[in-house]
Parts: C-alpha cells; structure tokens; sequence
C-alpha cells in the first residue's frame, strides 16, 4: 500500500498548513502533504510549501469564467495524484459539486467556533460582539453548505474578561495548531467512520 496523499487548501497566512507540514516532517500526520492548492498567489501560505518543498497548485479565480471551470482543474490535478483526503485550512472559497461530490467524506475543514454557531466569516468577531463565554474550534466534514457538515471534533476555548479580536484569535490558533493535524492522523490510521451526521473515532491500535 502506498502511502496516504493529503491535499491541504489555503488562501492566506498558513499557520494551519504548517502545523500539518510540521507533523509530516515529525512523522505524527501519518501520510504526505502532496500539494497545496492556493487561490492567492501572493499569499504566505506559498512561500511556506516552498521553504517545505511541497507542490503548489496556484490559480486565479479572475481568470476563469466560473468556480466550476477552475475546480475542475483542481478535480484533475487531485486524481493524478491520487489524493485521499482533501484538508481546507483558511480556503476562503465555497466549493461547487465538482469537488465536494467526489470527495464527499474524503473532505474536511476547521472552523474557529463551536459549530453550528457563528458560521461564515469572522467567527471569532462574532462569538465576541455575542457575549458567549465559551467558544472554541470545530472541525468537520464539508458538504454543500456553510460550515454544516458533521461534526468530527470540537475543543472549546473560554472567552475571558477582557478579551479582544486579537487575544481570543491568539488562544484558538493555538487550540487549531495542535487539534488539526491530530484529527488527520486519525484519517491516516483508518479510524474514522461516518454515519449519517454521525461521525464514530476508533480506538488507536496499539503496537
Ligand atoms: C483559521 O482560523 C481557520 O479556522 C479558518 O481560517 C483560519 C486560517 O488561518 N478556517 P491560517 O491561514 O491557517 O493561519
């Protein structure tokens, strides 16, 4: 068997990208990061596959006609390189049928909130003007929708007094750095199962 390809998607700073690079190299993701498929050129995510000597799928959405067009490329480039796990780490782009029919159950993302509150943009913003005491972070599969597929793992994170946008986002960073590439490895292993909305993690085998 060879060995499990992940395909990470990003759009900007890639602080999640590199916790995964980063657990790839220390042998803890169980699988090979095999390319980053990133809509922003520019973006920092880039420079950091480069410095890792990832593979990079760079693309323009302006030069395209539709999101469809482009994803399927994207659906191209993923099959010639037998992808088994599509990884969304701040790709700030709704994905169309193209990609999340063949992938479905093969495709996750994280969330900085407790799913299903604050869904869309700027979740830590809104847990903040809310007043909730208790926020966190959400990783789950991707289906049609906006942040609704099943929810794999969650880690809550306190809100404290005083608290701004850049202090709590600081603490959920961290909590996504560490949860993240843990919940891949799960993929790597074989322990995950879907079922329905229901999302079942085995045991770890021991050796
Ligand atoms: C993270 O907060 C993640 O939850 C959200 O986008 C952000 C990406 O941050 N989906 P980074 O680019 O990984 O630093």
């Amino acid at each position: 068997m060879g060995s499990y390809r992940i395909a990470v998607f990003a759009s900007g700073r890639g602080s999640n990208f590199q916790a995964l690079v980063d657990a790839m190299a220390n042998g803890s993701l169980g699988g090979e990061i095999s390319v980053l498929v990133c809509d922003k050129p520019q973006a920092p995510v880039v420079e950091r596959a480069r410095k890792a000597g990832i593979d990079c799928f760079l693309f323009q959405p302006k030069d395209y006609a539709s999101r469809e067009d482009y994803e399927q490329e994207i659906a191209a480039e993923l099959s010639k390189r037998g992808i088994d796990l599509i990884v969304l780490a701040g790709y700030m782009r709704l994905l169309t049928s193209v990609l999340v029919e063949p992938y479905s159950g093969r495709m996750i993302n994280i969330h900085p909130s407790l799913l299903p509150s604050f869904t869309g943009k700027d979740a830590i913003g809104q847990a903040l003007a809310y007043g909730v005491k208790m926020t966190g972070i959400t990783v789950h599969f991707v289906d049609g929708g906006m942040d609704t597929g099943p929810v794999i793992a969650q880690h809550a994170v306190e809100i404290l007094e005083g608290d701004d946008e850049a202090s709590l986002s600081e603490r959920i960073h961290t909590a996504e750095q560490q949860l993240y590439p843990e919940v891949v490895s799960w993929f790597t292993e074989g322990r995950i199962t879907l079922n329905g909305r229901n999302v079942a993690i085995a045991a770890p085998v021991k050796r």
